[in-house]
């Protein structure tokens, strides 16, 4: 499989893409031979099954690739992922498809082509689309880039993704698109006040650190800030073997503000670009920050700790209260910040909390337009006082269970000040296979932004 498209090319095989209830007229249209081979092989068009009918010369003629019913449809996304990976090597181009889903299908043939392939010699490329007409080629590949380095990220084991190479990911990424980058290490989190970042990363070998990258001169300011715990063991309040195993993903949100990085930065949309980035590893050791500790955070707010698993909130609100002294036009925060959030609404829908009108309307529709599920959440302001029952202004780890992902989106939205804000909790993490989204890491809500993005920002 591959990542880009093929140059177009006369030989290329149609793809020909066929709703349940089509079946019947192009079957009528066809010469005997082919309806008969197509019927002889029971091919009716349900979605994700495909049929190859040769040629005289028994090549492959065309391919019929069935598309079922818009119920059916309903039900997933890249319809056609799965009939791509099932290919012979060569090069295909699709036809019969309406123009309102070609561009969901074409990217999803590109995203057919991702593998982890870090630590395993990749298989070869095979089946090869070119670009159908109706979709901006390049576009499309750059958000593939763009979705392919997120799940790298994430899929990457923390042995060889701690802090420190989560910093040389983004110093990679930097480079290739001319950002400029700054890095704020260890006890310089002190000196420069970024407290919480410090003490949630300081028991790990690798020095926790504020990642802080700008690109883009002009227009609109956006701050991207993403959850960059490399490990979450839970800190002193140990995660338990089962809760702990997949929690190399806890840098879920920095992977994906970073693919969404790349994604503006390779469309040089125009506007003003800040990534930051709280890259910790939290681990236990004697010098582990402990529960019934009480910090102070970098806006002056006081946090108790009651549970130091509620880790991603603390290295996030120092960040959030930095990038909120420039008063950005707008702020986003990604993070793999609760497993309540995960229990409310599954792996496959991002949840979102934004309380301008403005920016939900553009994002829902984006969302449904792109094939990237979002689903909005409240910030229900009764609920503050779940967050402030003890001796500090705040409490890390409200007790009772009830609206955890809420909680927390609340706890973060202390450090936003006045600044525009909307926050995804996202789960970062394919649990099964499914149509160009294979089993790992996955992006969440990131080409959704992309695509809302110039009208929440007025482009
Ligand atoms: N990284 C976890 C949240 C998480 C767990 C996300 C599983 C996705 C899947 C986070 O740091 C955490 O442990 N949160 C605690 C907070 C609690 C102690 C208040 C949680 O959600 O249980
Ligand atoms: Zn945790
Ligand atoms: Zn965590």
């Amino acid at each position: 499989m591959s990542l880009v498209f093929a140059a177009p090319d006369p030989e290329a095989v149609p793809v020909h893409v066929i709703e349940q209830d089509g079946l019947e007229g192009w079957l009528a249209a066809q010469p005997d031979h082919v309806a008969n081979w197509v019927i002889a092989n029971g091919f009716t068009a349900a979605l994700g099954s495909s049929c190859l009918v040769p040629s005289e010369t028994s090549r492959i003629a065309v391919v019929l690739a069935g598309y079922g019913t818009a119920k059916a449809r309903s039900r997933g996304r890249f319809h056609l992922a799965a009939i791509a990976m099932s290919l012979p090597k060569g090069i295909y181009r699709l036809e019969g498809l309406t123009e309102d889903r070609v561009e969901e299908e074409a990217l999803g043939w590109l995203l057919a082509g991702y593998a982890f392939d870090r630590y395993r010699s990749q298989k070869p490329a095979v089946a090869q689309l070119v670009a159908p007409e109706g979709v901006q080629a390049l576009r499309a590949e750059a958000i593939v880039a763009g979705e392919v380095l997120t799940r790298d990220l994430i899929n990457t084991p923390a042995s060889d993704m701690g802090p420190a190479d989560l910093e040389a990911a983004c110093a990679d990424l930097a480079s290739n698109f001319g950002a400029e980058m700054a890095v704020i290490r260890g006890e310089a989190l002190l000196e420069q006040n970024f407290p919480m970042i410090h003490t949630v990363g300081r028991a790990a070998d690798q020095a926790p650190r504020l990642i802080d990258m700008h690109w883009g001169n002009t227009g609109p300011t956006l701050t991207l800030v993403g959850k960059g715990v490399c490990y979450d063991t839970g800190g002193l309040n140990l995660k338990p073997g089962a809760s702990m195993g997949l929690m190399k993903k806890d840098m879920g949100g920095a992977a994906t503000v970073l693919g969404l990085a790349h994604m503006i930065m390779a469309l040089e949309l125009p506007i003003q670009l800040q990534v930051l980035i709280p890259a910790v590893e939290n681990a236990v050791s004697s010098n582990a920050y402990r529960p019934g500790d009480i910090l102070t955070a970098r806006n002056g707010l006081t946090v108790e700790i009651n549970n130091t698993d509620a880790e991603g909130r603390l290295v996030l609100a120092d960040a959030l209260a930095f990038a909120a002294e420039d008063t950005p036009d707008l702020m986003i925060s990604m993070a793999t910040l609760t497993g309540a959030a995960r229990v409310a609404v599954g792996p496959d829908l991002s949840p979102y909390y934004c309380d301008d009108a403005s920016f939900v309307g553009a994002l829902e529709s984006a969302a449904n337009k792109v094939a990237d599920p979002v689903w909005r959440m409240p910030f229900h302001t009764p609920y503050e006082a779940m967050i402030e029952p003890g001796i500090a202004d705040l409490d890390n780890a409200p007790k009772g269970g009830f609206a955890g992902s809420v909680t927390a989106a609340l706890f973060l939205r202390r450090f936003a000040g006045d600044t525009p804000y909307a926050h995804f909790d996202i789960y970062g993490w394919n649990p099964a296979p499914a149509p160009a989204r294979p089993k790992g890491g996955v992006g969440m809500g990131a080409r959704a932004l992309l695509e809302a993005l110039p009208e929440m920002l007025k482009l």
